[in-house]
Protein backbone atom coordinates (compact mmCIF):
# COMPACT_ATOMS: atom_id res chain seq x y z
CA UNK A 1 0.00 0.00 0.00
CA UNK A 2 2.79 2.75 1.02
CA UNK A 3 4.65 1.27 -2.00
CA UNK A 4 1.79 2.05 -4.54
CA UNK A 5 1.34 5.39 -2.56
CA UNK A 6 5.14 6.36 -2.92
CA UNK A 7 5.24 5.06 -6.25
CA UNK A 8 2.24 7.22 -6.87
CA UNK A 9 3.88 10.04 -5.40
CA UNK A 10 6.54 9.53 -7.36
CA UNK A 11 4.88 9.46 -10.84
CA UNK A 12 3.32 13.21 -9.69
CA UNK A 13 6.39 14.70 -8.97
CA UNK A 14 8.40 13.52 -12.51
CA UNK A 15 5.07 14.56 -14.36
CA UNK A 16 5.11 18.28 -12.18
CA UNK A 17 8.91 18.57 -13.31
CA UNK A 18 8.48 17.38 -16.42
CA UNK A 19 5.68 20.13 -17.08
CA UNK A 20 7.42 22.71 -15.66
CA UNK A 21 11.02 22.31 -17.79
CA UNK A 22 8.24 22.21 -21.30
CA UNK A 23 6.94 25.46 -19.91
CA UNK A 24 7.92 29.31 -21.21
CA UNK A 25 5.68 31.39 -19.61
CA UNK A 26 5.01 32.67 -15.83
CA UNK A 27 1.17 32.69 -16.06
CA UNK A 28 1.92 29.21 -17.58
CA UNK A 29 4.32 27.65 -14.92
CA UNK A 30 1.41 29.75 -12.53
CA UNK A 31 -1.09 27.28 -13.81
CA UNK A 32 0.67 24.34 -13.17
CA UNK A 33 1.60 25.36 -9.69
CA UNK A 34 -1.97 25.79 -8.92
CA UNK A 35 -2.69 22.03 -10.53
CA UNK A 36 0.10 20.40 -8.70
CA UNK A 37 0.61 22.43 -5.03
CA UNK A 38 -2.83 24.15 -4.99
CA UNK A 39 -5.56 23.74 -2.60
CA UNK A 40 -7.60 20.74 -4.81
CA UNK A 41 -4.02 19.75 -6.70
CA UNK A 42 -3.07 16.81 -7.45
CA UNK A 43 -0.36 16.57 -4.51
CA UNK A 44 -3.31 18.07 -1.99
CA UNK A 45 -5.51 15.54 -3.06
CA UNK A 46 -2.72 12.47 -1.86
CA UNK A 47 -2.36 14.38 1.38
CA UNK A 48 -6.31 14.08 1.64
CA UNK A 49 -6.11 10.14 1.25
CA UNK A 50 -3.84 10.37 4.22
CA UNK A 51 -7.02 9.29 6.82
CA UNK A 52 -7.77 5.86 5.36
CA UNK A 53 -4.15 4.70 6.65
CA UNK A 54 -2.90 4.01 10.12
CA UNK A 55 -0.74 6.84 12.49
CA UNK A 56 2.36 5.23 11.78
CA UNK A 57 2.03 4.90 7.79
CA UNK A 58 0.73 8.74 7.80
CA UNK A 59 4.00 9.15 8.99
CA UNK A 60 5.83 7.59 6.91
CA UNK A 61 3.72 8.66 3.44
CA UNK A 62 3.48 12.53 5.78
CA UNK A 63 7.01 12.70 5.53
CA UNK A 64 7.16 11.52 1.49
CA UNK A 65 4.60 14.02 0.53
CA UNK A 66 6.40 17.07 2.44
CA UNK A 67 9.29 15.96 0.75
CA UNK A 68 7.67 15.82 -2.85
CA UNK A 69 6.38 19.26 -1.88
CA UNK A 70 9.48 20.92 -0.78
CA UNK A 71 11.12 19.75 -3.70
CA UNK A 72 8.60 20.76 -6.39
CA UNK A 73 8.72 24.36 -4.81
CA UNK A 74 11.83 24.29 -5.26
CA UNK A 75 11.75 23.23 -8.91
CA UNK A 76 9.06 25.97 -9.16
CA UNK A 77 11.19 28.76 -7.52
CA UNK A 78 14.65 28.14 -9.80
CA UNK A 79 11.83 28.15 -12.77
CA UNK A 80 9.98 31.47 -12.03
CA UNK A 81 13.41 32.84 -11.62
CA UNK A 82 15.16 31.90 -14.71
CA UNK A 83 11.40 33.25 -16.22
CA UNK A 84 11.62 36.46 -14.74
CA UNK A 85 14.73 37.43 -16.38
CA UNK A 86 13.97 35.95 -19.85
CA UNK A 87 10.83 38.50 -20.00
CA UNK A 88 12.22 40.71 -18.31
CA UNK A 89 14.41 41.20 -21.02
CA UNK A 90 11.90 40.48 -23.28
CA UNK A 91 10.04 43.18 -22.31
CA UNK A 92 13.01 45.84 -22.06
CA UNK A 93 14.01 44.98 -25.62
CA UNK A 94 9.97 45.66 -27.06
CA UNK A 95 10.17 49.13 -24.59
CA UNK A 96 12.48 50.48 -25.73
CA UNK A 97 13.05 54.06 -27.26
CA UNK A 98 15.02 55.09 -29.96
CA UNK A 99 15.78 58.44 -28.69
CA UNK A 100 18.38 59.06 -31.73
CA UNK A 101 15.76 58.89 -34.45
CA UNK A 102 15.37 61.33 -37.11
CA UNK A 103 12.21 62.17 -37.19
CA UNK A 104 11.34 64.08 -40.72
CA UNK A 105 9.81 67.46 -40.46
CA UNK A 106 11.57 67.81 -36.82
CA UNK A 107 13.81 70.75 -36.28
CA UNK A 108 16.39 70.48 -33.24
CA UNK A 109 17.13 73.55 -31.49
CA UNK A 110 20.69 74.57 -31.02
CA UNK A 111 21.72 77.22 -28.30
CA UNK A 112 22.21 80.91 -29.91
CA UNK A 113 25.73 81.95 -30.69
CA UNK A 114 24.79 85.23 -28.01
CA UNK A 115 23.95 83.02 -25.32
CA UNK A 116 26.81 80.58 -25.72
CA UNK A 117 29.18 84.11 -25.71
CA UNK A 118 27.57 85.54 -22.70
CA UNK A 119 27.84 81.84 -20.64
CA UNK A 120 31.33 81.81 -21.58
CA UNK A 121 32.06 85.71 -20.35
CA UNK A 122 30.04 84.68 -17.28
CA UNK A 123 32.92 82.11 -16.59
CA UNK A 124 35.65 84.25 -16.74
CA UNK A 125 34.49 87.22 -14.29
CA UNK A 126 32.67 84.30 -11.95
CA UNK A 127 36.14 82.33 -11.80
CA UNK A 128 37.61 85.72 -10.84
CA UNK A 129 35.19 86.48 -8.19
CA UNK A 130 32.75 88.73 -9.70
CA UNK A 131 28.77 88.38 -9.38
CA UNK A 132 26.43 88.22 -11.78
CA UNK A 133 23.72 90.69 -11.45
CA UNK A 134 20.80 90.98 -13.88
CA UNK A 135 17.78 93.75 -12.73
CA UNK A 136 14.88 94.62 -14.43
CA UNK A 137 14.61 95.97 -17.99
CA UNK A 138 11.33 98.96 -17.01
CA UNK A 139 13.58 101.69 -14.76
CA UNK A 140 12.74 105.13 -14.11
CA UNK A 141 14.94 108.01 -15.19
CA UNK A 142 16.31 108.23 -11.58
CA UNK A 143 18.28 105.24 -11.89
CA UNK A 144 19.19 105.15 -15.70
CA UNK A 145 20.23 108.88 -16.20
CA UNK A 146 20.32 111.14 -13.14
CA UNK A 147 21.68 108.57 -10.57
CA UNK A 148 24.53 108.10 -13.46
CA UNK A 149 25.56 111.71 -13.55
CA UNK A 150 23.14 112.43 -16.45
CA UNK A 151 21.00 115.07 -15.64
CA UNK A 152 17.63 116.10 -17.29
CA UNK A 153 19.35 118.68 -19.62
CA UNK A 154 22.66 116.57 -20.11
CA UNK A 155 23.64 116.41 -23.79
CA UNK A 156 24.52 113.11 -23.02
CA UNK A 157 20.90 111.73 -22.78
CA UNK A 158 20.46 112.31 -26.53
CA UNK A 159 23.10 109.61 -27.57
CA UNK A 160 21.11 107.24 -25.67
CA UNK A 161 17.61 108.39 -26.20
CA UNK A 162 15.46 105.06 -25.85
CA UNK A 163 11.43 104.33 -25.09
CA UNK A 164 9.10 106.12 -22.64
CA UNK A 165 5.99 104.19 -21.43
CA UNK A 166 2.98 105.66 -21.73
CA UNK A 167 0.92 107.01 -18.44
CA UNK A 168 4.92 107.14 -17.29
CA UNK A 169 4.80 111.01 -17.08
CA UNK A 170 7.92 110.77 -19.50
CA UNK A 171 9.95 109.12 -16.22
CA UNK A 172 9.17 105.40 -16.76
CA UNK A 173 11.16 103.90 -20.12
CA UNK A 174 13.00 100.65 -21.27
CA UNK A 175 16.89 100.96 -19.96
CA UNK A 176 19.49 102.34 -22.33
CA UNK A 177 22.09 100.38 -20.22
CA UNK A 178 23.12 98.40 -17.63
CA UNK A 179 24.37 100.46 -15.62
CA UNK A 180 21.12 100.72 -13.53
CA UNK A 181 21.85 97.56 -12.18
CA UNK A 182 24.75 98.96 -10.68
CA UNK A 183 23.11 102.13 -8.93
CA UNK A 184 20.75 99.36 -7.38
CA UNK A 185 23.29 97.01 -6.44
CA UNK A 186 25.76 100.39 -4.96
CA UNK A 187 22.27 101.32 -2.96
CA UNK A 188 21.79 97.97 -1.66
CA UNK A 189 25.34 96.66 -0.88
CA UNK A 190 28.64 98.14 0.79
CA UNK A 191 32.02 97.91 -0.97
CA UNK A 192 34.13 95.99 -2.05
CA UNK A 193 32.17 95.68 -5.20
CA UNK A 194 32.82 93.16 -7.88
CA UNK A 195 29.96 92.50 -10.47
CA UNK A 196 28.96 92.18 -13.96
CA UNK A 197 25.64 92.96 -15.43
CA UNK A 198 24.70 91.56 -18.49
CA UNK A 199 20.91 91.85 -20.48
CA UNK A 200 18.90 93.66 -22.96
CA UNK A 201 18.97 97.29 -23.42
CA UNK A 202 16.94 99.72 -25.33
CA UNK A 203 17.16 102.84 -28.12
CA UNK A 204 15.33 104.57 -30.12
CA UNK A 205 16.74 103.31 -33.41
CA UNK A 206 16.06 102.13 -36.72
CA UNK A 207 16.29 99.08 -37.41
CA UNK A 208 19.61 98.57 -40.45
CA UNK A 209 22.69 96.42 -40.54
CA UNK A 210 24.64 97.80 -37.67
CA UNK A 211 21.52 99.20 -35.48
CA UNK A 212 18.66 97.49 -33.74
CA UNK A 213 16.56 98.97 -31.37
CA UNK A 214 17.24 96.66 -28.35
CA UNK A 215 20.99 94.68 -27.73
CA UNK A 216 22.82 92.90 -25.27
CA UNK A 217 25.34 94.51 -22.70
CA UNK A 218 27.48 93.62 -20.45
CA UNK A 219 28.92 95.73 -17.65
CA UNK A 220 31.74 95.77 -15.19
CA UNK A 221 31.88 97.23 -12.04
CA UNK A 222 34.72 97.09 -8.97
CA UNK A 223 34.60 99.26 -6.13
CA UNK A 224 37.08 99.42 -3.22
CA UNK A 225 39.34 100.77 -1.19
CA UNK A 226 42.57 101.82 -3.73
CA UNK A 227 41.22 100.91 -6.72
CA UNK A 228 42.69 102.39 -10.00
CA UNK A 229 43.41 102.90 -13.31
CA UNK A 230 46.05 99.78 -13.19
CA UNK A 231 43.53 97.55 -12.21
CA UNK A 232 40.95 98.56 -14.81
CA UNK A 233 43.92 97.58 -16.98
CA UNK A 234 45.11 94.71 -16.04
CA UNK A 235 41.22 93.25 -15.57
CA UNK A 236 40.18 94.32 -19.11
CA UNK A 237 43.75 92.80 -20.94
CA UNK A 238 43.14 89.16 -18.99
CA UNK A 239 39.41 89.55 -20.06
CA UNK A 240 40.59 90.16 -23.91
CA UNK A 241 43.24 87.57 -23.72
CA UNK A 242 40.64 85.06 -22.43
CA UNK A 243 37.75 86.34 -25.20
CA UNK A 244 40.46 86.36 -28.21
CA UNK A 245 43.49 84.93 -27.41
CA UNK A 246 46.81 84.98 -25.18
CA UNK A 247 48.61 87.29 -27.72
CA UNK A 248 45.68 90.23 -27.48
CA UNK A 249 46.92 93.55 -26.97
CA UNK A 250 44.67 96.14 -25.72
CA UNK A 251 44.66 100.36 -26.46
CA UNK A 252 42.92 102.80 -24.30
CA UNK A 253 42.08 106.28 -26.41
CA UNK A 254 40.04 109.09 -24.24
CA UNK A 255 36.58 109.54 -24.17
CA UNK A 256 33.90 110.42 -22.40
CA UNK A 257 31.02 109.20 -20.22
CA UNK A 258 29.04 110.88 -17.67
CA UNK A 259 29.01 108.17 -14.99
CA UNK A 260 33.09 107.42 -15.50
CA UNK A 261 36.43 109.86 -14.75
CA UNK A 262 38.23 109.91 -16.59
CA UNK A 263 37.23 107.36 -19.30
CA UNK A 264 38.04 105.57 -22.01
CA UNK A 265 37.64 103.41 -25.32
CA UNK A 266 39.11 100.47 -25.19
CA UNK A 267 40.58 98.62 -28.43
CA UNK A 268 41.86 95.27 -28.14
CA UNK A 269 44.30 94.18 -31.22
CA UNK A 270 42.73 91.93 -34.16
CA UNK A 271 42.92 88.03 -33.76
CA UNK A 272 42.76 87.66 -37.08
CA UNK A 273 45.94 89.50 -37.97
CA UNK A 274 48.74 87.19 -36.92
CA UNK A 275 51.16 88.38 -35.13
CA UNK A 276 50.72 91.88 -35.05
CA UNK A 277 51.16 91.58 -39.22
CA UNK A 278 48.07 94.22 -39.97
CA UNK A 279 46.63 92.64 -43.26
CA UNK A 280 45.25 95.73 -44.99
CA UNK A 281 42.72 93.71 -46.56
CA UNK A 282 41.40 91.98 -43.09
CA UNK A 283 37.87 91.91 -43.00
CA UNK A 284 37.43 91.93 -39.41
CA UNK A 285 39.42 95.18 -38.01
CA UNK A 286 39.32 96.86 -41.98
CA UNK A 287 42.65 97.14 -42.10
CA UNK A 288 43.02 99.16 -39.11
CA UNK A 289 44.86 96.37 -36.70
CA UNK A 290 42.32 97.01 -33.54
CA UNK A 291 38.87 96.36 -32.69
CA UNK A 292 36.63 98.92 -30.65
CA UNK A 293 35.16 96.76 -27.96
CA UNK A 294 34.39 98.50 -25.33
CA UNK A 295 34.17 102.00 -22.81
CA UNK A 296 35.47 101.83 -20.27
CA UNK A 297 36.45 104.37 -17.24
CA UNK A 298 36.93 105.24 -13.27
CA UNK A 299 33.92 105.64 -11.78
CA UNK A 300 32.72 109.17 -11.52
CA UNK A 301 32.75 110.81 -7.67
CA UNK A 302 29.26 111.85 -8.19
CA UNK A 303 28.18 108.61 -8.94
CA UNK A 304 29.77 106.98 -5.72
CA UNK A 305 28.46 110.08 -3.78
CA UNK A 306 24.67 109.57 -5.74
CA UNK A 307 24.90 105.83 -4.09
CA UNK A 308 26.14 107.49 -0.93
CA UNK A 309 29.49 105.54 -0.71
CA UNK A 310 32.38 108.31 0.36
CA UNK A 311 34.42 109.28 -2.80
CA UNK A 312 37.24 109.89 -0.14
CA UNK A 313 37.36 106.37 0.60
CA UNK A 314 36.40 104.41 -2.02
CA UNK A 315 37.12 104.28 -5.90
CA UNK A 316 36.18 101.85 -8.54
CA UNK A 317 36.42 101.12 -12.04
CA UNK A 318 33.44 100.55 -14.93
CA UNK A 319 33.36 98.90 -18.38
CA UNK A 320 30.52 98.72 -20.77
CA UNK A 321 30.20 96.48 -24.27
CA UNK A 322 27.90 95.36 -26.38
CA UNK A 323 27.42 91.55 -26.84
CA UNK A 324 26.00 91.52 -29.92
CA UNK A 325 29.03 93.08 -31.79
CA UNK A 326 31.47 90.95 -30.02
CA UNK A 327 29.73 88.22 -31.69
CA UNK A 328 29.67 89.76 -34.70
CA UNK A 329 33.45 90.15 -34.66
CA UNK A 330 34.00 86.92 -33.22
CA UNK A 331 31.91 84.77 -35.92
CA UNK A 332 32.51 87.41 -38.83
CA UNK A 333 28.75 88.53 -38.92
CA UNK A 334 27.78 91.42 -40.72
CA UNK A 335 23.72 91.96 -39.94
CA UNK A 336 23.37 93.01 -35.98
CA UNK A 337 19.68 92.03 -36.81
CA UNK A 338 20.17 87.78 -36.56
CA UNK A 339 20.66 88.30 -32.74
CA UNK A 340 16.74 88.93 -32.48
CA UNK A 341 15.29 87.38 -35.79
CA UNK A 342 15.46 83.84 -34.74
CA UNK A 343 15.96 82.60 -37.89
CA UNK A 344 16.90 78.71 -38.36
CA UNK A 345 19.65 79.38 -41.12
CA UNK A 346 21.47 81.55 -39.07
CA UNK A 347 21.03 79.04 -36.06
CA UNK A 348 22.14 76.01 -38.27
CA UNK A 349 25.38 77.31 -38.77
CA UNK A 350 26.85 76.97 -35.38
N1 LIG B 1 26.92 102.27 -20.28
C1 LIG B 1 27.87 102.70 -21.28
C2 LIG B 1 27.16 102.78 -22.61
O1 LIG B 1 26.18 102.14 -22.82
C3 LIG B 1 29.06 101.78 -21.40
C4 LIG B 1 30.02 102.03 -20.28
C5 LIG B 1 29.87 101.37 -19.10
C6 LIG B 1 31.07 102.91 -20.44
C7 LIG B 1 30.74 101.58 -18.08
C8 LIG B 1 31.93 103.12 -19.43
C9 LIG B 1 31.79 102.47 -18.25
O2 LIG B 1 27.59 103.57 -23.45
Amino acid sequence: MIAEIKNELEKIKAECINQIAQTDSSTALYNIKVQFLGKSGKLTAQLKNLRNFSDDDKKIIGQVVNQVKADLENEFSKKEKALYSIELEKKLQNEKIDITINRPGFIMGKPHPLDVLLKRINSFFVANGFIIQETREIETSFYNFDALNTPADHPAREAQDTFFLEGGAGNILLRSQTSTGQIRYMQENKPPIKLISPGRVYRADEVDATHTPCFHQLEGLVVAKGINMGHLKGTILEFMKFLFDEKTKIRFRPSFFPFTEPSVEVDASCFSCKDGNIDPACKICKGTGFLEIMGAGMVNRQVLKNVEIDPDEYSGFAFGMGLDRVMAILHGINDARVSFEGDIRFLKQF
